[in-house]
């Protein structure tokens, strides 16, 4: 691996992305269509069935959406220099089949950005949805199955979730300021901070790369590094680090590095740091994976199948995204930015999007 260095700030990072959980519960995060955006939205589900269109195999050109353009365009201003995040509210979900709210989404998502894989048969727009999948199986991911996610960001600019179905019971989400997890740890305890600024192996879990980042079955990145006077994160699920560890040819976790991620994990748990909600039918979360994490608890669905806890999701390339860390290049492609980046390379195809 190249020799990296990273500058570590010596004081608080200080911008709007910087919150805790006590004054985003007073701010309107929560935030909803405006009535004129969802009448647009009932009309591209018109205008896509009428011409036979169906997410993701078509683009701006098919569709006039101008309304959904300009409001998403104050929406990527609040995900890079605002708080980061976003839940909207207001579609009816009852009111469209689960096409019409793929197409939907895949409008709020080409006025946003450009869509990238998120995982290695090339699909544009995911499914969290519990498959039954055993996690104890090297290639089978968290949001496969019903159990808890801890807090992670995806490995794109801007996450996007659409609620189709929400569990029975539990399925509750929370994100947290990556900018205020940092800032908490360089105030009590820098020593560990420093090992969250030199790369950690991480389990790719059998997930294809990019072909500049090689066919390693693992990969390491900083949890936190700085660029541009901005801060931006990485922080993969958290056990996937220590899954690392079954490949022979991966650093060793240092026990300083354990006791780094140990402590990052429980910042990020303290209940000063996170909001907890619960995606309702029908509700779109955003969030600018570099400053916050995202988490969910486990869950149980209905017995009907038709009934199980259903999330669309789309990861996304904007066109305001940050500069990268250097050594972001080979796992996303580039770290210029507004460049298209992020997702998981194609197995049939790995050189395009
Ligand atoms: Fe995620």
């Amino acid at each position: 691996m190249a020799e990296y260095s990273f500058e570590i700030p010596t004081q608080s990072v200080e911008n709007p992305g910087n919150w805790q959980a006590d004054v985003i519960e007073c701010e309107p995060w929560h935030i909803r269509f405006t009535p004129d955006v969802l009448d647009e939205l009932a009309c591209v589900a018109a205008q896509t069935k009428a011409k036979g269109l169906q997410a993701p195999r078509f683009s701006h050109d098919d569709i006039n959406a101008p309304l959904v353009r300009q409001n998403m365009q104050s929406v990527l201003d609040e995900l890079e220099n605002g708080r980061g995040f976003v839940v909207i509210s207001g579609l009816d979900r009852a009111g469209y089949s689960q096409s019409e709210l793929e197409n939907i989404f895949w409008v709020i998502g080409l006025a946003l950005g450009r869509s990238v894989p998120i995982s290695a048969d090339g699909a544009l727009i995911g499914h969290v949805t519990d498959l039954g999948f055993d996690l104890s199986k090297p290639t089978v991911r968290n949001y496969q199955t019903r159990e808890e996610l801890s807090f992670h960001n995806d490995t794109c600019d801007v996450l996007g979730l659409m609620c189709l179905n929400k569990a029975k019971s539990g399925g509750t989400s929370a994100i947290a300021s990556a900018i205020a997890v940092h800032n908490e740890i360089l105030q009590t305890r820098p020593d560990l901070l420093r090992e969250l600024y030199s790369p950690l192996p991480i389990d790719r879990r059998g997930e294809q790369g990019w072909p500049a980042e090689g066919d390693s079955p693992w990969f390491a990145l900083p949890v936190f590094s700085y660029i541009d006077g901005k801060l931006s994160a990485r922080y993969t699920v958290h056990d996937y680090y220590y899954q690392s560890q079954r490949f022979d040819d991966a650093p060793r976790l240092s026990e300083s590095q354990q006791e780094a991620l140990e402590y990052l994990r429980n910042v990020c748990l303290d209940e000063r740091f996170h909001v907890n909600f619960q995606l309702e039918p029908g509700d779109v979360q955003l969030v600018n994976n570099y400053c916050v994490f995202h988490s969910r608890t486990h869950y149980e669905d209905y017995p009907e199948p038709d009934r199980r806890r259903h999330l669309l999701r789309l990861w996304l390339s904007v066109s305001n995204s940050r500069r990268l860390h250097p050594i972001f290049t080979s796992r996303y492609r580039s770290a210029e930015p507004g460049a298209l980046r992020g997702g998981i390379a194609p197995r049939s195809n790995p050189t395009s999007a």
